[in-house]
């Protein structure tokens, strides 16, 4: 415990508050101090109140916490947040305004214009953001979100491409895993041996999220990056792993060796500062016909690499390919984390 820095995790229940909880047993800066939930788990020792589901065991000391009411007196400092929205747009305010740095994972402020939307990797600048944020200004607190689940290994596979060639037109075509919906999220009669094509608001988010994480900071604001970007989002009987079919146009015409290089190439802040959580390489590329799979591919750079393959020649736009991210590791707890370390070494969790 000494040396490392008390965090809380708000919605530590659910499935992304138990990936908080297991990525964060042996994180080297944060220690788990304080863990809250609905009025349903409150008062309980958190190994009774949550329905363990990751693949390692429960921590002990995490196992005999209480879990404490979700209300900012008593909670520490630094606060990750995974939250349904409904109750997030309620809640995380009202812990930034009590002076909490509140990273979350919820689509509820993601969009509000002073607040962040980043991965470290794409758009670390715009962090800058949260100083015009009013609970900043007021008491110190503030907000940083970090990309829907579906938006986040996408954007990773097109930072290169937009930095290198421009991007005119995407398309992307996901396919969700089971994971995402929380727990217990989709009935298991609904989605074995079916796809759903259809998730409440991923779409949308998917799309002005992209325009937002690759657009410009411009003193208080992002101006969203000018491209066409439409997305298909289909729920699929696929444990952990979005993977995702994407087509896109360029400003360049770039080789596919050069396409294939500016990912295998890519490396940013979260590299160069060795953050913890960060993965050697945050895009790899796989040769193979028939792959990236989530039953092989999901865990790479312990799920915080997305994997990309399959490129070749589209005849509609330029170019086609697939990209898969972990969802509850890269596209939120490991995001999150991620975003927190970034936070702690730019001085503004002191
Ligand atoms: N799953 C993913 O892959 C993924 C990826 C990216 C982002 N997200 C986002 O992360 C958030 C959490 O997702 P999840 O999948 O972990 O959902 P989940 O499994 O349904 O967990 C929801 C959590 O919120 C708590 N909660 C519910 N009502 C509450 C209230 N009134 N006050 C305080 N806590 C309350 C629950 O506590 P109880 O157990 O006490 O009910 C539980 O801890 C969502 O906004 C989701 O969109 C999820």
């Amino acid at each position: 415990m000494p040396n490392k820095t008390p965090v809380g995790i708000l919605g530590a229940t659910g499935i992304v508050g138990q990936r908080f909880v297991q990525m964060l047993e042996h994180h080297p800066w944060f220690e788990v101090a304080w863990l809250a939930a609905s009025d349903r788990s409150e008062g309980k020792l958190y190994g009774e109140a949550a329905r363990w589901r990751m693949k390692t065991s429960l921590p002990d000391r995490v196992a005999q916490m209480r879990v404490s009411p979700a209300s900012p007196e008593g909670a520490p400092k630094i606060i990750f947040a995974a939250l349904d929205a409904s109750i997030a747009s309620e809640l995380e305010p009202r812990f930034a305004n009590a002076g909490c740095a509140v990273v979350s994972n919820s689509s509820a402020l993601r969009m509000q214009s002073d607040v962040p939307l980043v991965i470290p990797e794409v758009n670390p600048d715009h962090i800058k953001l949260l100083e015009c944020q009013t609970w900043r200004k007021k008491s110190h607190g503030f907000v940083v979100t970090n990309p829907n689940c579906s938006a986040i290994g996408l954007v990773m596979a097109l930072a290169p491409l937009q930095q290198q060639f421009g991007i005119e037109t995407v398309m992307a075509v996901t396919m969700q895993a089971v994971s995402g919906a929380g727990y217990p999220g989709v009935a298991s009669l609904d989605i074995l041996g079916n796809v759903i094509p259809y998730i409440p608001k991923e779409e949308e988010k998917m799309e002005e999220e992209t325009l937002k994480l690759l657009g410009q900071i411009n003193g208080s604001k992002i101006i969203p990056a000018p491209f066409g970007m439409s997305a298909h989002c289909n729920r699929v009987a696929v444990e952990d792993g979005h993977t995702e079919s994407v087509s896109i146009k360029l400003k360049k015409k770039p080789k596919p060796e050069e396409i294939i290089h500016s990912w295998t190439e890519f490396r940013s802040v979260p590299q160069e500062l060795k953050l913890p959580s960060a993965p050697e390489q945050p895009l790899r590329y796989i040769s193979n016909a028939d792959r990236p799979q989530p039953r092989f591919d999901v865990d790479a750079g312990h799920g915080m690499s997305a994997s990309v393959g399959r490129l070749r020649p589209c005849s509609v736009l330029d170019w086609k390919f697939t990209v898969l991210s972990h969802n509850t590791i890269r596209g939120a707890a490991g995001a999150a984390l991620l975003n927190a370390e970034l936070l702690k070494v730019q001085g503004y969790l002191d």
